[in-house]
């Protein structure tokens, strides 16, 4: 069993660490636009903290009333809260796809959802209507200059860092084509082997093709000129959001899932609606090497169970390790259900396993690194594809269960130990991220920076936490004015857009 002490701002809680009616405020839309300095400040900006924290996430969960059906289909809101010389600076934009500023105007839903948000009048209006909207709203990054607005199902949308007006969509200098999809989990890799130690991003697509999936990989220099572009066909349908890189490999889970497009072409649901998990059959870890020259693709198997996210991957001798966040089955959308009146109970928990890939042997093996359910990790980004020490991740109050996440853990691999930070009953967090302080040289000195909804006041709150000890009280405590919907995911860079 883990241990976690010193948890002071937690001890008063028992039983259900928070209600539903907190949470599902936090699902609140957040119409307005905003743009200024935090002044509601506990604790100190340490003075070394400067740089952009970018994040991005469903900001409208209602079209003038009209309840949106999954949180997956909210407007994209990319949200930036700068830090500069001991300040904080807080705006956020939606991402003007078409479709927002269509239905802005309009007032009301024009667009079918890929999670399941219908027209309204029932499956007539909805029948034939393949045109899902274009949302922009699951990550954000910084690569090349641009500011990226991410999502899984076509072009990211770009952004000007300074207003954070959207420019239009981007086509990385004709690296991407009309209508080509771009991940929404690129991975920084800090030292690229084939670019003689430059940094670059990986990133990929997924495109069904018939009976098979064409899996792209991108890789994107330091200037966001695609470097390489390799595409690979795998047997099969596959839901892929996330993927793992290591110096030479790209490594996916193809979890067993099968998908049944009649409901969806004729109006009955949403496309993810259509996905059902196969508990009965096993994943498919797909390695794919990342030197275009070498096309010699390896398929293991496993039962992972079905994985949104992993945290890491790293080469040692023969083996690809790599850790993920795993749940036994997938959580269904219903037809007819809305996400606010979910059934935490009923549904298995995410939780972090390590699974050893032998490459010789072909072989699986696996073990549970935490039980607690987690989700949203998140390492230092000199690390990623090597091996590492401490993850950080968005974990449950409550040490079994599922419930939504009110904590901040930080694991360390190599001892074990186990840090926790609480915002139960009233707080609900998401995904921590960890940023190094300048010239820092062990692993976990940092902060890790995070967005809370309070529910109490009915507003988010910034924290900075100290990536050493995670017990203790934040050192600083930024109180927005307004709420953040909860939001998917986000990074950190050193450049600051606002003038101070
Ligand atoms: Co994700």
């Amino acid at each position: 069993m883990q241990i976690f002490p010193n948890q002071k701002d937690t001890s008063n809680v028992t039983g259900t660490s928070y209600t539903r009616e907190d949470w599902q405020a936090g699902y609140q839309s957040l119409k307005q636009e905003f743009d200024y300095w935090v002044e509601d400040i506990e604790g100190e900006i340490p003075p070394e903290l400067n740089g952009t924290l970018f994040r991005n996430g469903p900001g409208l969960l209602d079209i003038n009333g009209q309840n949106i059906h999954h949180p997956f289909d909210g407007d994209g809101m990319v949200c930036r809260i700068t830090f500069t010389n001991r300040r904080a600076h807080f705006s956020n934009r939606y991402v003007r796809t078409p479709g927002y500023v269509e239905e802005q105007k309009a007032g009301k839903v024009l667009y079918r959802g890929v999670f399941g948000t219908q027209k309204p009048g029932g499956w007539l209006a909805n029948f034939f209507d393949l045109q899902n909207k274009e949302i922009a709203n699951t990550n954000v990054i910084y690569w090349g200059g641009k500011l990226l607005a991410l999502w899984e199902a076509s072009e990211p949308y770009r952004l000007d860092p300074q207003t954070l007006d959207t420019l239009g969509k981007e086509y990385l200098d004709g690296g991407l084509a009309k209508g080509d999809a771009f991940s929404a989990h690129p991975r920084f890799d800090p030292s690229s082997k084939l670019d003689g130690g430059e940094p670059c991003l990986v990133n990929f697509s997924i495109k069904p093709t018939g009976l098979s999936t064409t899996i792209t990989i991108f890789e994107l220099d330091t200037r966001g000129k695609v470097i390489r572009k390799h595409a690979h066909s795998i047997p099969g349908f596959a839901f892929i959001h996330d993927f793992a890189i290591t110096p030479n490999y790209c490594i996916f889970f193809q979890n067993p899932v099968s998908f049944n497009p009649l409901p969806f072409l004729t109006g009955m649901a949403g496309a993810g609606q259509c996905v059902k998990f196969q508990p009965d059959k096993s994943t498919r870890v797909i390695i794919i090497p990342r030197n275009p020259k070498n096309r010699e693709m390896k398929t293991l198997e496993t039962h992972s169970g079905f994985v949104f996210h992993h945290v890491n991957a790293f080469e040692r001798d023969q083996e690809i390790i790599i850790d993920s966040v795993c749940y036994e089955s997938f959580p269904e959308i219903e037809p007819g259900s809305d996400f606010r009146q979910v059934d935490f109970d009923a549904i298995a928990p995410g939780k972090l396993w390590r699974f050893h890939l032998n490459l010789e042997e072909g072989k699986v093996t696996r073990k549970l690194l935490e039980s607690r359910c987690c989700e949203f990790p998140s390492i230092h980004r000199e690390n990623v594809g090597r091996d590492y020490r401490y993850l950080y991740i968005g974990a449950a109050h409550d040490a079994t269960g599922n419930a939504p996440l009110q904590a901040f853990q930080k694991i360390d691999l190599e001892t074990g130990d186990r840090q926790m930070w609480s915002v139960a009953p009233r707080g609900f967090g998401g995904e921590p991220i960890f940023v190094p302080r300048p010239h820092a040289t062990a692993e976990d000195d940092g902060w890790v920076l995070a967005v809370i909804y309070d529910a109490e006041h009915h507003r988010s709150d910034v924290v900075i936490l100290d990536a050493q000890d995670l017990h203790r009280q934040p050192v600083a405590r930024l109180h927005l004015k307004n709420h953040i919907p909860y939001s998917l995911h986000g990074n950190f860079t050193d450049e600051v857009f606002v003038d101070d």
